[in-house]
């Protein structure tokens, strides 16, 4: 027997009790863990109110994380006494999750426990610090550096966000991190931010898809209108500016950034090369002696604008 967070569901109705299971009642998997710890994640807090249609069964085990030790392994990578790690892989939603002693998972899941950590410090980190460090990882192999300016963390009393702040401070950056909490500012200057501002600037619309620009970088765990607004400080270029325009539109092409436009994918490549087509044309009509062609130039440069504008988020 062990016990568990149980959910069931009834008429709609999603409740939880701590319970004792058998272990008959564990999902089917090659690996055993006796968990030691789990997090409670944004994630569990959906699932344990029954919301986001996250469970499509129940009853239900969530956690979304936990580490622990190997008590079975029919899993060449894993043997029992193994201490691991597991975060993703839909565990909690789809499968059994870490709100119990006991889990059953695919041994492809899991990690080793990295050596010089325990299996309470790796849930101290948990998913949204191990997030927080992929978002910071990801903001250096794009080339940004703790000399490249101000970092921005939206969010940043967040789970994600606070360790963002940390890791950010700790690593040498200047932080700024933007929160709503007036009772959380002594807690991020504690966590290494240089300051803190008030979220609401960054909560309005956007006015412009060209701001001052301000941030070298930003981890963003708020979206909508702040991610709009924080995008158009951090281009910094000029959407009437043809120059401008045509080194940015190819970005279309890539994941990075159409993953974040309403349009979503775009050969961008192809309205930069026809316009380059027509400002050959025009060039061709100057060299000819062809009055009337500034005409053609104008419209042609700002009918792609608005897309540009779309490229960072401004949608
Ligand atoms: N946690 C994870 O493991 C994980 C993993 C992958 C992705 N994510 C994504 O990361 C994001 C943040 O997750 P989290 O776990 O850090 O959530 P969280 O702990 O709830 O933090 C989100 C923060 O956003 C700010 N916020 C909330 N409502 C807002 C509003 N209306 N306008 C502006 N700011 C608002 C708040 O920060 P202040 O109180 O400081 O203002 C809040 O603390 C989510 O989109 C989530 O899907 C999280």
């Amino acid at each position: 027997m062990f016990k568990a967070l149980l959910l069931e569901n009834s008429n709609d109705v999603v409740s939880a009790s701590v319970r004792q299971l058998d272990e008959s009642a564990l999902p089917s998997g090659n690996v055993t863990v006796a968990v030691e710890y789990s997090t409670v994640n944004y994630k569990d807090g959906l699932i344990v109110n029954g919301l986001g249609g996250l469970v499509k069964k129940y009853p239900h085990v969530p956690g979304i994380d936990f580490s622990g030790t190997v008590t079975e392994s029919r899993h060449p990578g894993f043997k029992p006494r193994d201490k691991v790690v597991l975060t993703g892989w839909r565990v909690g939603e789809t499968q059994w999750g870490g709100l119990a002693q006991k889990a059953v998972v695919n041994g492809d899941w899991l990690v080793p426990l990295p050596a010089g950590i325990s299996t309470r410090e790796a849930m101290a980190i948990g998913t949204a610090g191990f997030t927080a460090m992929l978002a910071v990882m990801a903001l250096e192999a794009h080339g940004v550096n703790p000399g490249s300016g101000e970092v921005l963390v939206t969010g940043a009393a967040g789970g994600v966000g606070s360790v963002a702040t940390a890791i950010l401070a700790r690593r040498g950056y200047q932080v700024i991190a933007s929160s709503g909490r007036a009772d959380a500012h002594e807690y991020l200057k504690g966590l290494g931010a240089s300051s803190v501002v008030d979220r609401s600037p960054f909560s309005e619309p956007a006015k412009r898809p060209l701001e001052a620009e301000r941030w070298a970088g930003c981890v963003d765990s708020v979206g909508g209108n702040t991610l709009a607004r924080v995008l158009a400080q951090m281009r910094g270029k000029d959407p009437d500016s043809w120059n401008d325009v045509r080194a940015q539109l190819p970005l279309l092409a890539q994941e990075q950034w159409y993953s974040r436009v309403k349009r979503g994918y775009a050969r961008g490549w192809e309205p930069a090369r026809f316009v380059e087509q027509v400002h050959q044309y025009l060039a061709v009509l100057e060299w000819t002696g062809t009055g009337t062609v500034a005409r053609v130039h104008a419209p042609a440069a700002l009918a792609l604008a608005p897309s540009a504008a779309e490229a960072r988020g401004f949608n």
